[in-house]
């Protein structure tokens, strides 16, 4: 039996963190066995991507490759391991984020990073996706007060709305994988809609 893979996205300040915890502990309350992880990241090589990922100027082009080099180390020694034994993987973004950061954001070539998608994931797709929709001013008041901004978190509104607009071509080219969730509500209705889903799939 294979496991479930289950990736939760949006443009930072979305509150899809806070989501995180409360589907694992709602799966794990009806028996699943979970590995929870995160991109970039989930692996020693991935997270030493992801430091210099976060904090280093780097181009579109290099940004795609770096995340993608530590997605293939991630799935390979990660993800897929675990849903060969039949676990629940919930993965804190994945490859939806790279078409919306660095393809939106970034403006990368869409058809390049379907080819590096291809290339690293073999066909390997999330079973869902919760993506947290929510206006990119909501999400700048939300960051401005949290912890202090990494590299990506501090461009500009224009960015965001940019990612965010990806992320809706994305939700539009895998209807069935994609749940769009409306992130503007409190903790409590986006929670609220994230258990609808689960149930809608009888998990
Ligand atoms: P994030 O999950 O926001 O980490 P944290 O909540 O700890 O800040 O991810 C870090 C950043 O990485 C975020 O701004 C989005 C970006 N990112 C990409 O640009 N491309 C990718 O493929 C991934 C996975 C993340």
């Amino acid at each position: 039996m294979t496991g479930r893979f289950i990736t939760f996205e949006g443009i930072d300040g979305a509150g899809k963190s806070s989501q995180i915890g409360r589907v694992a502990d709602h799966l794990r309350e009806r028996g699943a066995s979970l590995v929870q992880t995160r991109e970039p990241g989930g692996t020693a090589l991935a997270e030493s991507l992801r430091a210099l990922f976060l904090h280093q100027e780097m181009d579109g082009l290099t940004e795609a490759l770096l995340v993608f080099a530590a997605r293939r180390d991630h799935l390979q020694r990660v993800i897929a391991p675990a849903l060969a034994l039949g676990q629940t993987v919930l993965c804190d973004r994945f490859t939806d984020a790279s078409f919306a950061y660095q393809g939106g954001g970034r403006g990368m070539d869409w058809q390049v990073l379907s080819t590096l998608a291809g290339w690293v994931q073999q066909g390997r797709e999330p079973d869902l996706t919760f993506w947290f929709d929510v206006d990119p001013r909501v999400a700048a008041e939300r960051r401005a007060q949290a912890r202090e901004a990494d590299r990506l978190e501090q461009q500009d509104l224009d960015f965001f709305s940019r990612v965010r607009a990806a992320y809706a071509r994305r939700a539009e080219e895998a209807p069935m994988r994609v749940v769009r969730i409306d992130a503007s509500l409190s903790l409590e209705g986006v929670g609220q809609q994230v258990l609808q889903a689960l149930a809608d799939r009888g998990w």
